[in-house]
């Protein structure tokens, strides 16, 4: 039991040392480091089926550890008890060298057999696990589906119909039930892309013509970093997403906040009280938490995502009319969706409540008016090759421009966006 403990703590400072040398040789001494707990962190997990995985993890880097340190110890051994004592030695014909000692080398054998043996049994159980829902659970687990494009992701929830228009569809930032296994559906609208959550569950490939699936479960609510993990193209780097995992009557509020259509601003003037009844009649109280109403304070992932639930109180009801009407004009409408309004588009991704989410441009940017003007500026300099910008602002064939944004039409556009709550 001691040199159990005992050595899983030496492979785990064995694992850190290895992974810490080479970003410290270039990054100098960060000691945040040692934690191992960053936002893609595959050690400090957060739901059933990452910690099986890390658990394997352990369990291989325990007994590479045992036989590194019986060779080791053997080597240290041999070369200190053989060595050359004097300049005799040194220069002496080596002893009779021989093949060896037949006992010894079929222990070696069967040592090795054994060592395989104890790493296979845990990783054929994991990978049953990891495979899909435990039985007992399957009644239980909430089903979605991801479709990866490049470069962005789409999640259906078909259990979510929507009168005359289908299941309830958003992009982007996946929203699931914390406690409760999740089991997705990996789909791909192009390339092969891979679906991966570090503190949630290891990779899986969305492969073109190919219904591959993935389950995860988060141990309590709470935000997510997640990213493509398969070189799909141009933007790969920069393909991510969020999983935010909420308590059950939050999650039941957020599908019904979803599945309204999207949010009407009437164009009256800012700080009137028509302004100020429109902005008290949006809806905040099915949710188990209230917004701060205070951008500066300092609050966690999640709280953060909690408070873009809700629109802003010095929104400009003109300034997003005249966005919503911009959308139009610029033929934004062509490639995205928002429901209820002009939007019918199915290129990119469902913008009914894009300013509920708390990332834009595949999880890449903060979703704050100045990185929103950032990306409708120069969407190719954020997201390289998006379509967005080839073809949409830029005509692919002709290379001239479809329309332009002034900075006027951006700050229109930002405030309509934003509004989408
Ligand atoms: Cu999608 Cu890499």
């Amino acid at each position: 039991m001691y040199l159990k403990s005992f050595s899983r703590t030496l492979a785990r400072i064995g694992t850190r040392a290895l992974v810490m040398a080479s970003p410290l040789l270039l990054a100098g001494c960060d000691l945040n480091f040692w934690r191992m707990d960053g936002h893609q962190s595959t050690i400090d997990v957060a739901g059933p089926v990452a910690r099986s995985q890390r658990d394997l993890f352990y369990i291989t880097c325990d007994v590479t550890f045992v036989i590194f340190i019986i060779v080791a110890s053997v080597l240290a051994y041999a070369t200190f008890k053989f060595r050359a004592r004097t300049e005799a030695d040194a220069h002496a014909e080596p002893p009779p060298q021989g093949h060896g000692n037949p006992l010894v080398e079929i222990g070696l054998i069967a040592g090795s057999v054994f060592a395989l043996v104890i790493i296979a049994i845990p990783t054929l159980k994991a990978i049953w696990y990891t495979y899909d829902v435990p039985e007992a659970e399957k009644a239980n687990a909430y089903e979605v589906t991801a479709t990866a494009s490049q470069w962005w992701f789409k999640f259906e929830y078909p259990k979510e119909q929507i009168n005359g228009v289908g299941p309830l569809t958003t992009g982007n930032e996946l929203v699931i039930p914390a406690g409760r296994p999740v089991r997705i559906q990996l789909r791909t609208a192009d390339v092969i892309h891979s679906f991966w959550v570090p503190k949630l569950a290891g990779k899986v490939d969305m492969i073109p013509n190919r219904g591959n699936a993935i389950w995860m479960e988060a141990d309590q609510p709470g935000y997510f970093w997640g990213q493509c993990a398969e070189y799909c193209g141009d933007s790969h780097a920069v393909m991510r997403f969020r999983v935010i995992a909420l308590n059950e009557k939050d999650f039941a509020a957020w599908l019904s906040a979803q599945k309204e259509p999207a949010r009407v601003v009437a164009a009256v003037a800012a700080g009137s009280p028509q302004a100020k009844a429109q902005f008290a009649s949006y809806k905040i109280n099915e949710y188990g938490f209230t917004p701060k109403w205070d951008p500066g304070a300092s609050v966690t992932p999640l709280e953060n995502w909690q408070q873009q639930q809700f629109p802003n109180k010095d929104e400009n009801p003109a300034l997003i009319a005249q966005g919503r009407k911009l959308f139009q004009e610029k033929t934004c409408i062509g490639c995205h969706t928002v429901r209820g309004h002009e939007g019918v588009g199915i290129t990119g991704p469902n913008l009914t409540h894009v300013g509920a989410r708390t990332t834009i441009a595949a999880g890449l940017l903060e979703n704050t008016p100045d990185q929103l003007a950032r990306w409708l500026r120069h969407p190719n300099q954020v997201k390289p090759g998006n379509k967005m910008y080839n073809g949409g602002y830029i005509d692919p064939k002709t290379g001239k421009a479809n329309f332009t944004l002034t900075e006027e039409d951006i700050t229109a556009l930002v405030a309509y966006l934003s509004s989408l709550k």
